[in-house]
């Protein structure tokens, strides 16, 4: 948190913005789906590639305020695994950027002290993107810093069914297939985030008023924020934006955070409690 204000001087855009955030409430872990590259180059008459080169510049300006500001986990959605509906040469095209993003990036993500994985089926990827890739995260692998999780041919459904036929092979391998009884603990412990915190905060950019498998389990108690900001647009102003809303938000987690006036005593009739005759 320091971090960032130190970089900003009083007067500065979003230097006000930064001095009112509550140090003690950033998110641990935000996730954002980074939506409207599309659109954005729609309105301006260009091919949709431009929107997604458009793109690129936005996830340095978010990696780096993360850093600074102490987020402990940023999970990126890149491509889903439906995303390969879309026409084979936009596709190409973003590969391509993934490609061209890690090369430009890699110093930087390095002086920072990030640290790089990628949640999702790789195997799908063309092997020299998959090669890359996977290059990086290994350079990055001993850093200390955030995490920066690329979700890249992420599927949530296909991330659940994975985890669940990962623990059938494990039983079936130690001959215990019979007795297999699958908890939350177990699951979440073969999920892609395994060993990390849920999502505090889930930011979805361009309006769109849903998850796009993202996350499936892990969003449970996420707080959501939806802006209608393209990600092309999306600036660090937009991302203080949406982390001061959310230390605005009371999270209950089903429970109560402030105790009722008066406590409803054991013995209470509840049919009067709610207005029915008990008789
Ligand atoms: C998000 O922008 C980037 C990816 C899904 C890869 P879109 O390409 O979905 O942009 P819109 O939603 O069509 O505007
Ligand atoms: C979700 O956006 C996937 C990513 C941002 C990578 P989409 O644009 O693919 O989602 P839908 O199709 O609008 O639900
Ligand atoms: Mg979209």
């Amino acid at each position: 948190m320091q971090a960032l204000l130190d970089t900003l001087k009083p007067g500065e855009p979003d230097w006000e913005l930064a001095t009112a955030l509550d140090p003690s409430r950033i998110p641990v872990h935000l996730a954002i789906i980074m939506d409207g590259n599309g659109r954005w180059a729609n309105r301006r008459s260009l091919p949709r590639i431009a929107g997604h080169k458009a793109g690129v510049g936005p996830v340095r300006t978010t990696v780096e305020t993360c850093a600074r500001l102490g987020v402990r986990v940023l999970t990126l959605y890149a491509f889903s695994m439906e995303n390969w509906k879309r026409p084979r040469a936009e596709v190409e095209a973003l590969w391509r950027l993934l490609r061209f993003y890690l090369r430009r990036e890699l110093p930087e993500l390095q002086r920072h002290d990030i640290r790089l994985v990628a949640l999702g089926r790789l195997d799908m990827l063309p092997p020299a993107v998959r090669a890359e890739l996977e290059a990086a995260i290994d350079v990055t692998r001993l850093n200390r810093g955030l995490q920066v999780n690329l979700a890249i041919n992420y599927g949530g459904r296909t991330e659940i069914v994975d985890a669940v036929n990962a623990m059938i092979e494990e039983s079936a391998a130690k001959g215990t297939l019979s007795t297999l009884r699958i908890d939350e603990t177990s699951l979440a412990e073969r999920l892609y985030t395994r060993g990390l915190p849920d999502p505090d905060l889930l930011i979805r950019t361009s309006g769109e008023m849903r998850i796009s498998n993202f996350l499936l389990w892990q969003i449970a108690y996420a707080e959501l924020y939806v802006t209608e900001t393209l990600w092309p647009d999306f600036s660090r102003t937009d991302l203080l934006r949406a982390i001061l809303d959310y230390q605005k938000r009371e999270r209950r987690y089903g429970g109560l955070t402030a105790l009722p006036d008066v406590a409803l005593a054991p013995d209470e009739p509840l049919a009067e409690e709610i207005g029915v005759s008990s008789r």
